[in-house]
């Protein structure tokens, strides 16, 4: 076995490979024009958390979502005359658009690690479109390396950074671009830059007008420059070995306490993995009027764990 052996060059049978990979909640790196993506089936909440795992990231970002056409985006989130008007100006191609979720979206709620709002983009790569054509879901896609390492520009950067942690790398040859998609956020009255890249503020504010910039109040949307980013309505008390009655209890493992008015397990059999995947939806669950705080039982600290605890401790901070 060498080093490499999970480069294949995306022809057609490595294209089905892929798309079968991928539709079986696997990872898949493959080439847009801007850098390599991870991906997985972003409407499935484990193939999302595989993404952290195998990146190593210690905190859940929020990740892009990746479509094969703009009208793709209907009923995943909310598009108005500005988000029309970028997709007609700049979709396919190097552009990300944050917007609300649509009611009903499908998309994992660890891809908008917990927000109310998604990221998508649909690449200008024929066969970024092309596998995502293939595999019919929406893929969400970082960039296809390890925490804190260079974004990959090519197929054997990735397989340098991720090994074989990711089962099957396309290989599509170098990007064009090299640098990661501009971030536009359009949930507010005023779209922000929250990421400048290959399409320009200028270009976007001859589309739309002014747009705050990246050192405006309206960036401190952009998420990790906050101390406590997603929160639930009810405080959170961590490391709990106990709840009382009137707690909710977000549980991990094998030993669950009784006495909660509600309890959600993250993952029963300890699986740092699974609870990851469980993680947004079960404090969403568990956020209702009427109780006096959600209950967190210990997570360990080692591989995704210490994503999951950061994110709790940010839910879990004095709110501001
Ligand atoms: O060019 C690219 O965008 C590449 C290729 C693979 O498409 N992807 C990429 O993904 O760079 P990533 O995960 O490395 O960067 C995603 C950026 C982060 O800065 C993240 O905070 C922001 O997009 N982002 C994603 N979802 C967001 C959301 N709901 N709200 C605000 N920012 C969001
Ligand atoms: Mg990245």
């Amino acid at each position: 076995m060498t080093a490499f052996d999970n480069i294949r060059l995306a022809d057609d049978a490595a294209l089905e490979e892929a798309a079968r990979i991928l539709r079986a909640g696997g990872l898949v790196a493959f080439p847009t024009e801007t850098v390599y993506g991870l991906g997985a089936d972003a409407t499935d909440d484990l193939a999302v958390a595989a993404i952290f795992e195998a990146k190593g990231r210690p905190r859940f970002n929020p990740l892009i979502v990746h479509l094969p056409t703009a009208a793709a985006a209907e009923g995943i989130v909310v598009l108005d005359n500005r988000a029309r008007a970028l997709a007609r100006d700049f979709w396919p191609g190097p552009l990300t658009m944050v917007l609300q979720r649509a009611e009903g979206c499908p998309g994992s709620l660890l891809a908008s690690a917990g927000l109310d709002s998604l990221a998508l983009r649909v690449p200008g790569h024929p066969l970024a479109e092309a596998l995502l054509r293939r595999t019919g879901r929406p893929l969400a896609a970082p960039s296809a390396n390890r925490a804190g390492a260079l974004s990959p520009t090519s197929a054997q950067h990735v397989a340098a950074s991720l090994g074989d942690r990711v089962p099957l790398i396309l290989d599509g040859g170098p990007c064009l671009l090299g640098l990661e998609s501009t971030v536009v956020d359009l949930t507010g009255q005023r779209p922000a830059l929250l990421r400048p890249g290959a399409v320009t503020r200028e270009a976007l504010e001859a589309a739309l007008g002014p747009i705050a910039g990246s050192d405006s109040a309206a960036a401190i949307k952009s998420p990790g420059q906050l101390s406590s980013h997603y929160a639930p309505a009810l405080p959170l008390r961590l490391e709990a070995s106990a709840a009382g009655p009137r707690e909710a209890l977000l549980a991990f493992g094998p030993e669950v306490p009784a006495g909660a008015a509600e309890t959600l397990n993250l993952s029963p059999s300890g699986d740092l993995t699974e609870a990851a995947a469980n993680l947004f939806a079960h404090l969403h669950a568990l956020d209702r009027p009427g109780l006096a705080a959600i209950a967190v039982m210990p997570i360990p600290e080692s591989g995704l764990g210490a994503a999951i605890n950061d994110r709790l401790r940010r839910a879990a901070a004095p709110r501001g």
